[in-house]
């Protein structure tokens, strides 16, 4: 793996435990890499990409990010207190209306010092990009070099996070004397973390499947797009493979109603991990994909006794929107 600079931000490694209770529930092996817990404001997944995010942007001469999500985004409160902590202006662009009153992220948001913009667009994902653009030619006029933090951080750069976090776990089992998971399964949303995670396994613990439990159906989590960036992120990395659709284990099945729409089957698997082992989860990521998780093993597509990893990547405070 090459070394690319990186700006340390998070409490690396995150924990890997057992979930005995759950485990014994379902009938499987089921352990937890707790990315909840990357020690900045809530936590969560971004900051791992952050590190290698901000290092860059640090290099380039920039003192503001600007970035843009939902209005209960995960990925904007994390970057404005990676972004806070390193000394520099975060400007969120959030879709939609301000509302009257802030709640869950957006009010952890204001707090850590993001400056918020509103803004309201049909396709958000598509026109934000020219909008974050628009502002950085502005405050190029005022003397002030902005970086520009894609949706959820999720480029070939931001995947390191995840390419590195692969060789993290690769050492933790290996300390741990424990022979890799058999699976190992994680959330596609903007696909960063898949892409990082599936390059990253390739080559760190290539006899483990990857499955992507997928929660949204917009342009990013598209299959070709996950393959693109899974391929950008392992070419990043220093790894000599291809990627293709067909090399990648994505499942579109748990989405439920909707991105951001709780699903039944969602709201059990957050309570079950709540009340069985006092982990939150919440309704629009990590909830969904733990009853992916639990579909595949209900289907027999993950077998009984088969030993699996979950990467949590954050999210709980959502819960409180
Ligand atoms: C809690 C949580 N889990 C998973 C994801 C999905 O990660 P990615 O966008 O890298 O696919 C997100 C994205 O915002 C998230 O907030």
């Amino acid at each position: 793996m090459l070394s690319i600079p990186r700006f340390q931000l998070g409490c690396f490694p995150t924990p890997i435990h057992d979930l005995p209770v759950l485990s014994e529930d379902i009938g499987i092996q089921l352990k937890i890499k707790r990315d909840d817990l990357t020690g900045i404001a809530a936590g969560g997944n971004k900051i791992r990409k952050l590190e290698y995010l901000i290092s860059d942007a640090k290099s380039k001469g920039c003192s503001v990010l600007i970035t843009a999500g939902a209005l209960q985004s995960n990925h904007v409160l994390q970057t404005t207190a990676a972004g806070r902590k390193s000394g520099m202006r975060v400007i969120a662009v959030m879709d939609g209306a301000e509302p009257q009153v802030y709640s869950g992220n957006l009010r952890l948001s204001k707090l850590l010092g993001a400056e918020l913009e509103f803004f309201k667009s049909e396709r958000f994902v598509e026109d934000v990009r020219e909008y974050m653009a628009q502002r950085q030619a502005q405050l190029s006029q005022e003397g002030l070099k902005a970086y520009i933090v894609p949706v959820g951080g999720s480029n070939a750069l931001g995947s390191q996070g995840y390419v590195n976090c692969a060789r993290e776990m690769a050492e933790q089992y290996q300390v741990a004397g424990d022979a890799p998971p058999d699976y190992l399964v994680v959330a596609g949303g903007s696909g960063g973390t898949f892409a990082g995670i599936a390059a990253g396994c390739a080559h760190f613990w290539p006899t483990t499947k990857v499955i992507g439990i997928v929660i949204t159906t917009n342009y990013f989590a598209q299959p070709e797009h996950m393959a693109r960036l899974t391929g950008e992120a392992a070419a990043l990395a220093g790894f000599d493979q291809e990627w293709t659709v067909d090399d990648l284990e994505l499942n579109y099945s748990y989405i439920g109603p909707g991105y951001g729409m709780p699903s039944p089957a969602g709201d059990f698997a957050v309570n079950a991990m709540a009340s069985r082992e006092g982990i939150l989860l919440d309704p629009t990521y990590t909830g969904k994909v733990m009853s992916g998780l639990f579909g595949e093993v209900e289907s027999g597509r993950i077998p009984p006794g088969s030993r699996v990893l979950f990467i949590h990547t954050g999210g709980a405070t959502a819960l409180l929107a």
